[in-house]
């Protein structure tokens, strides 16, 4: 049986301050320059030069002979593609005796902090939230801090996540780290960071992405992409280079606050390794380590 980690383990903290060139913004309310969209329909048409590629292709080899790293032929569509996972293995006594700590571990390889070969984007996730009525949604987010209080992203409060997040409080955060074979699972409740938190980290991204959190009014429909652009330019002139651009009061951290986190590593024929950390119902303090059927 795997041990349950040590509940008093040294907290580990990391903060990503690196940021992509890419602004993922905000605002609030109606804007006098976007008038309510008018719906654009566009209807699409089955193209019909191209083969149908939803039916799986049956004369692909089953997929536990695949000992090749890929059998896809080209054209063979989705069902076609095939990877046989075989590069590592993970056993609970390899495994840090918290989360957070096996987490570090697992981030310093995939962003390469290491061999300095990391993976594109290693701190992008899949942010899974869900309506008060259960009616999930998801989409990636990268992750900008962890410790042992959980992992930290942020947004636009008034986005349909941060509407989500607030009117379900929890969530879940998918690491897809394919080239490793690797994924990381947390579920766990959603909370906001504290605004000193998010102040601090807003101040440290590019001007850019400053301007461009206050201009996107997140999730909401778009007259044009000139209407952005325009409001772009007025909040430029607004905050011209050298002055600081206020952290929008509209925007900020979410943190998931973990209840599970699992550690997934491929292995050959599907028969994957999966670890999970559960945090004990009886000491929230208590991780105990269980592993899951592939
Ligand atoms: C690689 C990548 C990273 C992203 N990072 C963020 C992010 O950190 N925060 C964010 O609000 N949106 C981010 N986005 C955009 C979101 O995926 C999404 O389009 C946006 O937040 C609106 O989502 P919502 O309407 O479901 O709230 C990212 C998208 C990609 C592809």
């Amino acid at each position: 049986m795997p041990r349950p980690p040590r509940p008093d383990a040294a907290p580990v903290t990391a903060h990503l301050d690196h940021e992509s060139e890419v602004a993922f913004p905000s605002a609030p309310g109606p804007h006098p320059q976007s008038p309510a969209a008018e719906p654009q329909t566009i209807r699409s048409q089955p193209d019909r030069s191209q083969p149908d590629q939803s039916q799986p292709d049956q004369s692909q080899a089953d997929e536990s002979q695949a000992d090749e790293s890929r059998t896809a032929e080209s054209g063979a569509g989705p069902a076609g593609l095939r990877r046989a996972y075989g590069a590592g293995t993970l056993e609970a006594d390899q495994l840090a005796p918290t989360w957070v700590e096996q987490f570090a571990r697992w981030f310093a390889e995939a962003a390469g902090d290491h061999a300095g070969l990391g993976l594109p984007e290693a701190n992008a996730a899949v942010f899974a939230t869900a309506s008060a009525a259960g009616r999930p949604s998801a989409r990636t987010v990268l992750l900008k801090g962890f410790d042992h209080r959980g992992l930290v992203i942020y947004t636009n409060y008034t986005s349909r996540k941060g509407r989500e997040s607030a009117e379900n409080p929890f969530g879940s955060l998918v690491f897809p780290w394919h080239a490793l074979q690797r994924q990381v699972v947390a579920i766990g409740a959603l909370e906001r960071v504290s605004r000193a938190e998010t102040e601090r980290y807003f101040a440290s991204r590019p001007r850019g992405s400053q301007l461009g959190a206050w201009a996107s009014h997140q999730s909401e429909i778009i007259e044009s992409r000139e209407v952005l652009d325009s409001r772009t330019a007025q909040l430029a002139e607004r905050w011209p280079p050298g002055t600081p651009v206020p952290t929008p009061p509209f925007w900020g951290g979410v943190r998931l606050v973990p209840e599970t986190v699992e550690f997934w590593q491929g292995r050959a024929d599907r028969l994957h390794d999966r670890l999970r950390y559960r945090r004990s119902a009886g000491d929230e303090d208590l991780w105990v380590v269980e592993r899951l059927s592939p």
